[in-house]
């Protein structure tokens, strides 16, 4: 009910009256006034005049109802530990594919390599879980088409020019403005699932500590709707999944890169080693050439340009 009253006043700039609403949704006059009052509550800006309802400012915080046709899908809290936990946890018990949970901080924020993520107010925390009939070899190419994505979404919603960075970064003028990492569980060589989760530096400040940081507020000035960026991204993304290519995604990463025809040094917990980046495989792998010319794929590990 809370959903199409939003949908309603969304769609309309003029205040619409307790009546009219009672009228399309088939409910009393008090309901109406009654999940007007929660939604008030929950934080939602609505001017109450004798005209009417209106919708003042399109909310901010993610919540589910927000999402429209996606709703049910999308699992709003406003802490959590990470929300990786509470995507596996949902994941293992069965939920449909494009289950989304989305935090406003979290606690235990992870990133890849057993690094914390930063995870104040202000930035867009979120795990989405997928189902893909892919091999699981291939996956790392669904974390490149996230950033590719995300890439999309910052253009869209922010006006801000990202580029991808092996293996899943994003970033602008060298400063990472978000970070993917996944998880997946495998049974019988099919993936059972894939989580992804996104750390989106929009309204926070983060501090620069081992890599420099930025958000979308400290290069343009402005707030960004988190609500409306996930949004967009998840449209994006569910469109590009329905029809996925492969190909698309290694052409549109390699165009997007500033990997690529850089020399960089990969390590990994163990091991490292350095060469020239000079392209993707076919599985998101990167590969090297080497100081002798000979060549290298790696699969995985932190990459710096040198
Ligand atoms: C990286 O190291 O670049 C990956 C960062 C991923 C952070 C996101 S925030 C939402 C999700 N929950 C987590 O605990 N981590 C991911």
């Amino acid at each position: 009910m809370k959903k199409r009253i939003l949908e309603m006043l969304r769609e309309t700039s003029q205040p619409l009256s307790g009546q009219e609403i009672s009228r399309r949704l088939e409910v009393s006059r008090v309901a109406v006034w009654k999940h007007i009052s929660q939604l008030k509550q929950s934080g939602l800006a609505i001017e109450s005049t004798a005209r009417g309802y209106r919708l003042l400012t399109i909310p901010d915080t993610p919540f589910p109802w927000l999402f429209g046709p996606r709703s049910a899908l999308i699992h709003y809290h406003p802490e959590l530990d990470s929300t990786m936990n509470r995507a596996m946890d949902l994941a293992r018990a069965g939920c449909p594919p494009y289950t989304v949970v989305v935090a406003d901080r979290q606690l235990q924020g992870r990133g890849r390599m057993q690094r914390q993520w930063q995870s104040e107010e202000g930035g867009l925390y979120f795990s989405m879980v997928l189902r893909p009939t892919l091999l699981p070899r291939v996956c790392p190419v669904i974390n490149l088409a996230v950033a590719l994505d995300l890439v999309a979404t910052l253009a869209r919603c922010c006006g801000i020019a990202a580029r991808v960075k092996w293996p899943n970064d994003v970033l602008v003028d060298g400063r990472k403005i978000a970070g993917i990492l996944s998880q997946m569980e495998v049974e019988a060589d099919q993936v059972a699932f894939i989580n992804v989760g996104i750390g989106l530096n929009l309204n926070n400040r983060p501090e620069i500590a081992d890599k420099p940081a930025v958000s979308a507020l400290q290069l343009t000035g402005r707030r960004s709707n988190r609500a409306e960026v996930l949004a967009d991204f998840l449209h994006r993304f569910e469109a590009r999944m329905a029809a996925f290519s492969r190909a698309d995604v290694l052409q549109q990463w390699r165009e997007r890169t500033i990997t690529l025809g850089r020399r960089v040094a990969i390590t990994t917990l163990r091991d490292s080693c350095e060469g020239l980046a000079v392209d993707i495989d076919d599985e998101g792998g990167l590969i090297l050439e080497m100081a002798d010319g000979a060549r290298r794929t790696v699969f995985y590990g932190d990459c710096f340009h040198t």
